[in-house]
C-alpha cells in the first residue's frame, strides 16, 4: 500500500492488489496504449488526461472502462487488464478509482467526445509531468508514476 498526496493536497492511498478499498468502484481509469505510443484524451477544462470517468447503473467497472475510452478517444479496447484501485479522500467525498492498463486495436472517428476534445497520442510522457501545464492534475501523482512502473515492468517488451 502507497500514501501520498494528489496535486492538491488530498490523501491517495494506491494499492496493486485486487481491489483493496471497494469491490465496486464508482469510478475507472485507463492507461491506453496504441503503436507504441501513448492515447490520452484533452479534456476541455483538465488538460491531457488518460480516459476514465464513471461507472454507470448496471455496468461493471471494465465495461465502464472500454466505454469510457471509447468516448474520450474513440479507441477500440483490444486487452485490457485491471492494475490496482486508488482512494482519494477529497474535501467534500472520497472516491475510489480502478486502473487498468488498456492496448488499443484501433482508433474509430466519433461524433462526439463528450468533455474531452478527443485522441491525444504521445510517443513519451514528459518527466516532470507536474510541472507541465498542458497536463491534467489527476496525471500528477505518484498514481500514475507507480502505474506505470508496474506497466513497464510486466508488459511492455
Ligand atoms: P459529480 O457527481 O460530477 O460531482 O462527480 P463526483 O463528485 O462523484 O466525482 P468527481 O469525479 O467529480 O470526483 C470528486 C473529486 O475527487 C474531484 O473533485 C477530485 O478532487 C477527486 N478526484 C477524482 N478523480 C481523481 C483522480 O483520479 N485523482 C485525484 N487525485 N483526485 C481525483
Amino acid at each position: 500500500m502507497f500514501y501520498f498526496k494528489d496535486f492538491y493536497g488530498n490523501d491517495v492511498y494506491l494499492s496493486f492488489r485486487q481491489h483493496p478499498f471497494s469491490v465496486y468502484p464508482k469510478h475507472v481509469w485507463v492507461i491506453c496504449r496504441y503503436e507504441n505510443k501513448w492515447l490520452l484524451t484533452l479534456h476541455e477544462d483538465r488538460g491531457y488526461e488518460f480516459p476514465g470517468g464513471k461507472v454507470e447503473n448496471g455496468e461493471k467497472p471494465v465495461e465502464a472502462a472500454v466505454r469510457e475510452v471509447r468516448e474520450e478517444t474513440g479507441g477500440i479496447v483490444q486487452d485490457i487488464v485491471y492494475i490496482g484501485q486508488y482512494k482519494v479522500i477529497g474535501k467534500e467525498k472520497t472516491i475510489v478509482k480502478n486502473i487498468y492498463y488498456a492496448e488499443i486495436e484501433r482508433l474509430e472517428k466519433q461524433s462526439t467526445y463528450f468533455e474531452t476534445l478527443g485522441p491525444v497520442l504521445l510517443a513519451d510522457l514528459p518527466e516532470k509531468i507536474e510541472d507541465d501545464h498542458r497536463f491534467s492534475f489527476i496525471m500528477k501523482d505518484d498514481v500514475l508514476k507507480r502505474s506505470l512502473d508496474k506497466i513497464y515492468a510486466d508488459y511492455i517488451k
